[in-house]
């Protein structure tokens, strides 16, 4: 009788699908898996001495590849600056024991500081200054029920009713008014996140009025200023913000230009070796390998590690092991090509883990990624349990 391979392992539910900001954000979940690279360790570095840095920069734009963890980051940023107990507690703890400045660790212990109230829009085909307004609304609705926050509400409800937001100053106003709100219920501020704001950029295009994006600039140059409470800025988007703008006349141009500039950008690629650990990470196993595998996999290790420089800089012969047990099925050998596989021939420019999301399916995943495994395990020596996984 045949075995197949998804009898032996699935894949992780975090990574079977892409994130969601607004959704993620709320979601409890028990296995919470979220790994923190070097990569995302170095973003959120730079993010948060810039806020805590008197006059420090705080407006930020993170751009990647699809499936490059834009959105998982910009969860777990806020989850990190929650004051949730539940959630926030499970951020706080991955960095323990991280090479981290010791003002960050100051900074993050102490709650009175570090608790931000989320104000999360993921972007959309919609006006953005309207997106931001209902975020807003939102955001206000998780604050205490007192009775300046429930009229506060009532105002910014008729507001949007009247869609009185297409005057970018309403909206300016409304943010200010939900940063004082959230000083007075235990905040520091506030942290506006507006993922995938390439939708509003491509909006912008087809509606030049209503779809204006100019907020943007408002929204950081607001963050810059504010000493009542405080404010953190992060958009991502797919590409560099002049990539949008190329079908913009030249004014517009310059005007998106201006916007550009408020914002320091973050480049979010992973280095290979955290790519081998992500993907041992997502695939689950959901029973023991079989001896003979693992003895096999033992040997291919033995073999690779006496070439020199086949592991990539920045994972240990340990490590690089504890993956290749982790992510069988799949072939060391091909462990170590995936990253730069993918790198190379990204089909649309989305990374591994997109592919991983969007194979969510666990029999058409194991087509895919085990696809190459079925040419590669014919190869590995010794390997008897070859012919019974297909
Ligand atoms: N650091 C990480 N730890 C664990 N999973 C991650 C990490 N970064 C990304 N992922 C997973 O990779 C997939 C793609 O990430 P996502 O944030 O949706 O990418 P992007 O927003 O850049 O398109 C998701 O399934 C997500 O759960
Ligand atoms: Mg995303």
């Amino acid at each position: 009788m045949k075995t197949l391979v998804n009898e032996y392992v699935g894949v992780a539910s975090r990574f079977t699908r892409s994130v969601n900001l607004n959704a993620d954000y709320s979601r409890e979940t028990q296995d919470y898996g979220y790994i923190v690279t070097g990569n995302v360790l170095s973003s959120l570095t730079q993010i948060l001495s810039g806020l805590i840095k008197k006059g420090g920069q705080k407006s930020y734009c993170l751009f990647g590849l699809y499936g490059s963890g834009k959105s998982a980051f910009a969860v777990y940023l806020a989850q990190l600056l929650s004051m949730d107990n539940g959630q926030g507690q499970k951020a706080r703890e991955l960095l323990r024991g991280k090479a981290i400045d010791p003002k960050i660790e100051n900074f993050l212990t102490d709650r009175n500081k570090s608790s931000y109230l989320p104000v999360l829009v993921t972007g959309r085909r919609r006006p953005i200054n309207q997106l931001v307004m209902e975020s807003v609304i939102e955001a206000l609705r998780q604050l205490p029920g007192r009775k300046d926050n429930l009229e506060l509400l009532n105002e910014l409800e008729e507001q949007l009713k009247a869609e009185l937001w297409h005057d970018s100053q309403i909206v300016l106003q409304a943010m200010d008014k939900l940063g004082i709100a959230s000083k007075k219920a235990g905040f520091a501020g506030v942290l506006l996140i507006v993922d995938e704001a390439g939708k509003s950029f491509e909006y912008a295009l087809s509606d030049r009025e209503g779809g204006d994006v100019f907020i943007l600039q408002e929204l950081a140059e607001h963050a810059e200023r504010l000493s009542k409470y405080s404010m953190l800025f992060v958009i991502t988007l797919h590409q560099q913000m002049d990539s949008y703008s190329e079908l913009l006349s030249r004014t517009n141009r310059a005007e998106w230009a201006k916007i550009q500039e408020r914002f320091v950008n973050i480049r979010f690629a992973e280095p290979a070796s955290s790519t081998i650990q992500m993907l041992a990470e997502a695939i689950k196993p959901l029973k023991s390998a079989p001896k003979d595998v693992k003895q096999a996999l033992e040997r291919v290790i033995k073999n690779l590690l006496k070439m020199e420089s086949i592991i990539p800089p920045g994972l240990t012969h340990e490590s690089f092991a504890k993956s290749v047990h982790k992510a069988w099925p799949i072939h060391p050998t091909l462990l170590l090509a995936l990253p730069y596989i993918f790198k190379r021939f990204a089909q649309n420019e989305r990374s591994i883990f997109s592919y991983l999301a969007s194979y969510g399916v666990t029999g058409r995943l194991a087509k895919m990624i085990f696809g190459f495994f079925e040419c590669y395990v014919l190869v590995l020596d010794g390997f008897n349990g070859a012919e019974r996984i297909e």
